[in-house]
């Protein structure tokens, strides 16, 4: 089972997630989202939204940085921070809450609170009685 990281990491992990911003393409929605995902040796994988308006595509942040991590060969994640610049918490939606358990069941999901502090919760608590591959 993985552990909340301490709240100076935390803290880490979710300005890497805000320096994700920055490259969102939500042309779309105006709705930049970036993600943090950890993995289980410490390396980071950032991610950010990817829209594509003529197609009406768009990817999360969230899988952004796990089809990143996955590119690259890391296998096992702990912690994923998650920020947006309009609001403060957007926890992942019902897809990528799916595509993040079936390759991070442990998985804890890091959102800033309204004074932007971070708020650990896993993600079997988000995604409660989870499909999974037999
Ligand atoms: N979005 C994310 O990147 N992550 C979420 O958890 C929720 C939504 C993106 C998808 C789309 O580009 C924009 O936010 C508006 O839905």
């Amino acid at each position: 089972m993985n552990q909340n990281l301490p709240v100076a990491d935390a803290r880490a992990l979710l300005a890497r997630a805000r320096d994700a911003l920055a490259n969102a393409v939500a042309p779309w929605s105006g709705f930049a989202v970036g993600a943090a995902l950890r993995g289980a040796e410490g390396a980071v994988v950032t991610g950010c939204n990817i829209e594509s308006p003529t197609l009406l595509q768009e990817i999360c942040a969230e899988r952004v940085a796990l089809l990143k991590a996955l590119s690259d060969g890391h296998r096992a994640f702990t912690h994923i921070a998650v920020v947006t610049a309009k609001r403060p918490a957007v926890p992942p939606c019902g897809l990528c809450r799916q595509m993040l358990m079936e390759f991070a069941p442990d998985l804890i999901v890091i959102t800033p609170n309204a004074s932007g502090e971070p708020v650990q919760q896993p993600l079997a608590a988000l995604l409660p009685d989870a499909f999974l591959t037999p």
